[in-house]
């Protein structure tokens, strides 16, 4: 049996956020190297992508490259940013046949320009598909998206007269680049390890965290289904104790 048929449709997550960990180390468990593992990881996020938008999820957004990733050696750099342009450009039929929109966060300013068009170009062709949103974390990092924050809340606030105590947390969500979506319920990690490596940080406050062993290029829409099937299991109390949720 399926965990698909174990998902309780009234208690699906909108939001699942993944971090799309251990390209690196599938490739070299089969003698390839590390780019090979990238390009195997693009099958995965086709894979979920579909998987989540029938489902029903209604956002699902995948780490893909960290402001830190930039500090890897250039050809892997290099070759991610290729791949991402190839990617961005040939998936723009799965996107559509799925009805789903693509968007990204991050320093997209960062990007190569060629990679920015193309993401640009494909996230205005999708605009108007409304089954899923697919947000891109490229060059993104929370540090970097707080900061960015706080910068464009000073210039609001000289330009409309912000007074201290109209920054609340609502305000203050508004300026982050995740303002469209709610939060993640979910975040997954995958490739066993156990961080968040600058991931949403303000924005996973309260999501139920769910790690795998499985490297990236072997997460199967079944393993999202067990993620699912797990997340639905847990109690999510938010501060109050269990007896006040139950009753
Ligand atoms: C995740 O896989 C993809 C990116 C960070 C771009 P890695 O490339 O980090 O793979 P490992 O962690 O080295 O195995
Ligand atoms: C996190 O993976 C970033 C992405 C998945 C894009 P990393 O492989 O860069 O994270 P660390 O370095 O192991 O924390
Ligand atoms: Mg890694």
């Amino acid at each position: 049996m399926s965990y698909k048929d174990k998902i309780i449709k009234e208690k699906l997550p909108k939001h699942i956020a993944i971090i799309m960990d251990g390209n690196g180390r599938w490739a070299r468990k089969h003698g390839q190297d590390r780019i090979f593992g990238h390009h195997q990881g693009v099958d995965a996020v086709r894979d979920i992508a579909e998987a989540s938008a029938e489902l029903g999820i209604k956002y699902l957004t995948l780490y893909a490259f960290s402001t830190e990733n930039w500090n890897r050696p250039k050809f892997e750099v290099d070759a991610l940013m290729n791949l991402f342009v190839e990617t961005i450009t040939k998936e723009l039929d799965t996107l559509n046949k799925n009805n789903i929109s693509l968007n990204a966060i991050g320093d997209l300013d960062s990007l190569p320009e060629e990679n920015y068009l193309r993401l640009k170009e494909t996230i205005d062709a999708t605009a108007s598909n409304d089954r899923m949103t697919l947000t891109l974390a490229m060059s993104y990092s929370s540090h970097w998206e707080i900061i960015n924050a706080v910068r464009k809340i000073l210039s609001a606030k000289n330009d409309q007269q912000l007074k201290a105590e109209d920054i609340t947390e609502d305000l203050f969500s508004k300026y982050l680049t995740t303002a469209y979506m709610p939060d993640p319920e979910l975040l997954i990690r995958t490739s066993g390890e156990m961080r968040i490596s600058n991931f949403l940080l303000w924005q996973i406050a309260y999501a139920e965290l769910y790690f795998t062993p499985k490297l990236w290029p072997e997460f199967t829409p079944e393993d999202l289904y067990h993620a699912i099937v797990n997340y639905q299991s847990r109690e999510r109390r938010f501060g109050l104790t269990s007896e006040q949720i139950k009753s």
